[in-house]
């Protein structure tokens, strides 16, 4: 580490409450909350998995309920409009969101819209929230995003066909409810692109220039629980001790990156995401093994560490070659959880290369990147995955 720390801010206002059945939980925690009146948020995967239903049979009688379950994958601000217009009148005074990222952004976002005015497209970017919202419990299902533990929504403006980020200290849950048994039936696919996300997360804070001391601890701790149990977590999925693994770097991750930003690959995830439908952890993966390439001079010590978390013996080699081992590394885990899909997949072709890269370009993820591209050098790591 540098002898001058350059100057740096650290927040993270979620508490944690994590655990194997953790859910039962729940009732102490709202109550804690002063909450007496609850929205739950979830989506149509999650309400059918009976995970609604489990809340609710969790918080019992004395805390009545409303839900809304409607929340699409990659959701359109408009699931905020909905949820808002219900919860309002039903003074609710605590939101439950349960599910992956989109039910949790949703249900954050919902929180803060029912004390600041207007509407939630008007708090798009950074820091523009001025009220506290309506406390916020999430619950994650998904090992990957993080958003239990973020300053971010992620929403969709399908008029637009864009995609926005609603950042600010304000948009953090109050409470992260971390059970990993409620993970314990993500198929292994699903389990394997959020794993990567939750990496995607850990690394690119770990290697962008805005990185300094406890996101890098951070960091490296996410990348070390994601080296033991990631794979372990896709090959036997009843593996407690690799769900519960996954689970904590994926919101480790988030208390890293909410600091820090990201990087490269997820400014390219928001435009690829939106245009071709592709799903985030599946475009991180596609894009990870590149971009880690692309970075290398930018950051080869870090690099090399990383390559050490996952295993490979880099002891006897040049700086140079220790951090190209990392690639290979991440190359290696990918066809280990059978990822190898392939941006053409998705109907992409050289001819949108331009429109994408220039979309990429316009990220507050690129500024921080470890190495700045130029629209050719995104072209260039977009063509060779077609
Ligand atoms: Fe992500």
């Amino acid at each position: 580490m540098s002898a001058c720390i350059a100057p740096f801010s650290f927040h993270n206002p979620t508490a944690i409450e994590f655990g194997m059945g953790a859910l039962a939980r729940l009732p102490e925690l709202v109550k804690n909350l002063g909450g007496k009146r609850a929205l739950v948020v979830g989506d149509p995967g999650v309400h059918k998995a009976g995970l609604v239903d489990r809340v609710i049979a969790a918080l019992g009688d004395d805390i009545p309920v409303i839900t809304f379950t409607e929340v699409e994958s990659d959701p359109d601000a408009r699931s905020v409009d909905a949820g808002v217009k219900l919860a309002k009148p039903w003074n609710c005074d605590v939101i439950i969101g349960i599910g992956g990222g989109s039910a949790m952004d949703v249900a954050k976002a919902i929180g803060v819209m029912l004390t600041n005015p207007g509407n939630i497209r008007d708090y798009a970017g950074m820091g523009k929230i001025s009220k506290p919202g309506v406390p916020v419990i999430a619950i994650p299902t998904t090992s990957g995003t993080g958003s239990e533990m973020t300053i971010w929504s992620v929403l969709s403006d399908r008029e637009k066909n864009q995609k926005f980020g609603i950042g600010s200290i304000l948009n953090c849950p109050r409470i992260a409810l971390l059970d990993p048994e409620l993970t314990m039936s993500l198929p292994p696919a699903i389990t394997a692109a959020t794993g990567i996300d939750a990496l995607t997360h850990a690394l690119e804070s770990y290697v962008n220039t805005t990185t300094q001391p406890i996101s890098e601890a951070m960091s490296e701790q996410s990348m070390t629980l994601i080296a033991r149990s990631l794979r372990l977590a896709v090959m036997q999925p009843g593996n407690r001790q690799a769900r519960a693994d996954m689970l904590l770097a994926s919101t480790i991750a988030a208390m890293a990156f909410n600091s820090t930003r990201l990087g490269l690959v997820h400014a390219l995830a928001m435009p690829l995401g939106t245009r071709f439908h592709i799903p985030h952890g599946l475009v991180n993966a596609i894009m990870l093994p590149g971009v880690m390439r692309y970075n290398l001079p930018g950051s080869l010590a870090k690099f090399a560490r990383i390559a050490q978390i996952f295993g490979e013996p880099i002891e006897r080699l040049s700086l140079q070659q220790a951090a190209e081992r990392s690639v290979s590394a991440i190359e290696k885990m990918k066809l280990d959880i059978g990822i190898n899909a392939r941006l053409g997949e998705f109907g992409m072709t050289e001819s949108d290369l331009n429109d994408v890269a220039a979309d990429a370009m316009l990220s507050g993820n690129v500024p921080v990147n470890p190495r700045q591209p130029t629209l050719e050098d995104i072209k260039t790591l977009l063509r060779a995955e077609l």
